[in-house]
């Protein structure tokens, strides 16, 4: 019992970064709600000012400068960190693969070599089943990582170099490969990542949906309610040195999510959608396996993803529709979709 109350009291010193991001707000406020010392890191690049609750202080800074990253270490130093911060854009990061790589490898290391500096214990890393690529699914933790793109690379390489500066410094980890999480606080107006957000804020704006492909590509989203117990359990002792896919226990087609979020947004499934030519590299089937979740993490989907979208589209609405990010890419050309240039 004594060991119990200890347990529950303990309360730890939790850096989060995209902390003004889709998962990092709520990941944010929940380890606030158990009692810790929290901050924040992020630069709104992705995020929303919004989505930041004021509970525990945000240092409004960019990873990828490394002098900024160092400056914050120095005066936190954070006992855990989660490391949400990144730019999310998989499809787009073979056309801005620089800017893709300074926002998640080269901000990755600005971050992991001063927190070992300063006594970082441990490391929960949000890496993605991007690092899977094209292999056959369900994807096993098991498997190699063979990245069919950039953003996957990145990923890839973020998760290698925390098991080797770990075996070396001796610190905790903790690599979490999320499925298509969805949920309230995702960014609406980014027309190159999120398919969901982007299917509502389509429909909001009265504009067809835009389907890559014949619409038959297969994905597994999850609720961000549903994970986000499982996210914060990570800070527990007994969960090191693991890889655990998270999320996404029913595999759908495009097809299928674009009825679900017609029918959520109060238009009829024939709502206009137009098929464009397949995304350069996008994987044709991504769904993984999930009993290490539920195994190591007692994942459980209560709310399940076709509540999930219910509940986004009620809070969708409330935003209204939102203009689009106006945003060049460096590798603008006619391998590019139509439809981001
Ligand atoms: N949402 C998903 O479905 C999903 C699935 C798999 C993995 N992930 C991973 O989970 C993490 C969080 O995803 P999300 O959906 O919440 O994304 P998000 O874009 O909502 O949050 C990321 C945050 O990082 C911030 N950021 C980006 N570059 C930064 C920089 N250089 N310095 C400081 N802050 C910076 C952004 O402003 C944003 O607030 C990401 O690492 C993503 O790769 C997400």
């Amino acid at each position: 019992m004594k060991k119990l109350i200890k347990k529950v009291m303990e309360t730890r010193k939790i850096l989060v970064t995209g902390s003004a991001g889709f998962m990092g707000s709520w990941i944010a406020d929940t380890l606030v709600k158990m009692g810790n010392e929290v901050y924040g890191i992020d630069n709104l690049s992705g995020g929303n000012i919004e989505n930041n609750s004021g509970d525990y202080e945000l240092f409004t800074i960019d990873l990828a400068v490394a002098s900024q990253v160092e400056r914050v270490i120095k005066k936190v130093k954070p006992e855990i960190i989660f490391h949400l911060a990144s730019c999310a854009r998989e499809g787009a990061s073979q056309f801005q693969p620089l800017y893709v790589t300074q926002t998640n490898f080269q901000a990755f290391m600005n971050l992991i070599e001063p927190a070992i500096k300063h006594g970082l214990n441990k490391l929960c890393l949000f890496s993605s089943m991007a690092v899977y690529g094209s292999q056959e699914p369900p994807f096993d933790e098991r498997m190699p990582c063979i990245p069919e793109d950039i953003y996957g690379i990145n990923k890839a390489a973020m998760e290698h170099t925390t098991e080797v500066l770990a075996d070396v410094h001796e610190f905790d980890y903790a690599i979490l490969r999320p499925h298509n999480v969805m949920g309230e606080r995702q960014c609406l107006t980014d027309k190159f990542r999120n398919v969901i957000a982007i299917f509502m804020n389509r429909i909001m704006r009265n504009e067809p949906l835009y389907i890559y492909g014949d619409g038959e590509q297969i994905r597994a989203f999850s609720y961000i309610e549903d994970s986000l117990p499982c996210y914060v359990k990570c800070i527990e002792n007994d969960i090191n040195g693991e890889i655990i896919n998270i999320g996404g226990m029913k595999p759908i087609s495009i097809n299928h999510l674009a009825d679900l979020v017609c029918e959520a947004m109060d238009v009829p499934k024939d709502y206009p959608r137009v098929y464009l030519p397949p995304r350069p590299r996008e994987v044709k089937e991504a769904w993984c396996k999930w009993d290490k979740s539920v195994n190591h993490l007692r994942y459980e989907e209560k709310v399940g993803y076709e509540e999930g979208i219910l509940r986004m589209a009620e809070w969708a609405k409330k935003k209204c529709p939102q203009e689009w990010t106006d945003e060049k890419m460096p590798l603008e050309n006619d391998k590019m979709p139509e439809t981001w240039r």
